[in-house]
């Protein structure tokens, strides 16, 4: 009755919940610096571990980055995807996640901030943190990385498997899964600006080299010269052999992936898809124009954003003592 009187109030009201809401969701009770007092040390541990891993193990860069994005688009950013189960049936276990390295990097600064302040510091901001070293080990800049996440206690392989995003995905779906965790097309486009750090298996793209259809065929939108060249090191099976994503400067954050991209080299369909939207194209277009004008600043609000996706905070959760297990 009163709603029928001030209906338009009601439905501004509605309105103005139905876009707050997701918002407030995500990432209620991070803040920058949230360790100040209880660990003033935290991220500079962290960055003192990560620059010993990155100096003699540089290639762990983009696994590292990559395991803070599989963390938090299964369950949230709650550190799930570093549990292992006593059945093999954790996240650890889903296919999209056997070619995640660097889960002994985790324990490694773990160990150190539980040195300094025990039962601190989460696994799931070590996750957070340790990707901005990893982003700033390439070249990338630094941003300030919100903390304050508590662990989960839950991992299921099922739910990496169905939340994980294919590398076949096309843009529509691509969109719709970034939207439904608060990202918009814009940080869609930024972060997978991400590749343009590490490697892939052959068998994550071999589809668009030899089976494209079920036809024997290739994906007619990559470069057919680029074809030949990654059939010559990806055979038809090929599960092991790993390829630069952004051949040349597989360690540096840079732009050369949206140029590659662009090239029609871009590695999966859904890097290529970037191409078939007009918002990301012309992120693409005018970051290859500027020479990345805004992208390195772009990546770390992006960052920042994907890493208030589902997190847990205040009493909720736990701080973990081993990354791997349950306390
Ligand atoms: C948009 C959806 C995405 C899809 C479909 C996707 C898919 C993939 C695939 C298939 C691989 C290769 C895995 C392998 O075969 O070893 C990969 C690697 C990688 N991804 Fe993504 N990815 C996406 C978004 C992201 C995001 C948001 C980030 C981080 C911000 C990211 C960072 C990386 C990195 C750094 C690697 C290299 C890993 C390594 O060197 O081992 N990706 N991605």
């Amino acid at each position: 009755m009163a709603c029928s009187k001030l209906f338009l109030s009601c439905l501004l009201l509605q309105l103005t919940f139905l876009f707050l809401v997701p918002e407030v969701a995500h990432g209620q009770g991070l803040k920058v610096g949230f360790y100040q007092k209880t660990c003033p040390n935290a991220e500079a541990i962290v960055k003192e571990v990560m620059g010993q891993v990155m100096s003699v193990a540089p290639s762990l860069s983009g696994p590292l980055l990559r395991m803070h994005f599989h963390d938090c688009f299964v369950r949230g950013c709650e550190g799930s995807v570093l549990l292992n189960s006593p059945t093999n049936q954790s996240e650890k276990n889903a296919i999209p996640n056997f070619s995640l390295r660097g889960f002994q990097t985790i324990d490694r600064v773990k160990t150190a901030l539980e040195k300094a302040c025990p039962g601190i510091v989460s696994c799931a901001d070590i996750l957070a943190l340790v990707a901005r070293e990893t982003v700033l080990a390439t070249g990338g800049l630094s941003y300030d990385v919100e903390t304050g996440r508590r662990d989960g206690n839950v991992s299921i392989l099922n739910e990496a498997l169905n939340d994980l995003i294919p590398p076949t995905t096309n843009i529509t779906i691509l969109k719709a899964d970034f939207a439904k965790r608060g990202l918009s097309v814009k940080d869609l486009v930024v972060l997978s600006g991400g590749h343009t750090i590490g490697t892939s298996h052959c068998s994550s793209f071999s589809d668009r080299l030899y089976n494209f259809t079920g036809k024997g065929d290739a994906d007619p939108t990559l470069d057919s010269k680029y074809i030949a060249r990654l059939k010559l090191r990806c055979k038809p099976n090929d599960q092991t052999t790993l390829v630069e994503m952004d051949p040349g400067s597989v360690r540096t954050f840079d732009i050369k992936y949206f140029d590659l991209i662009q090239k029609r080299r871009g590695l999966f369909t859904s890097d290529s898809a970037l191409l078939d939207d007009s918002e990301t194209k012309a992120y693409l277009d005018l970051q290859i124009k500027t020479g990345g004008s805004t992208f390195f600043e772009d990546f770390g609000v992006s960052m920042v954003k994907m890493g208030r996706i589902g997190v847990i905070t205040g009493t909720a959760g736990e701080v973990r003592k081993v990354c791997s297990k349950v306390n």
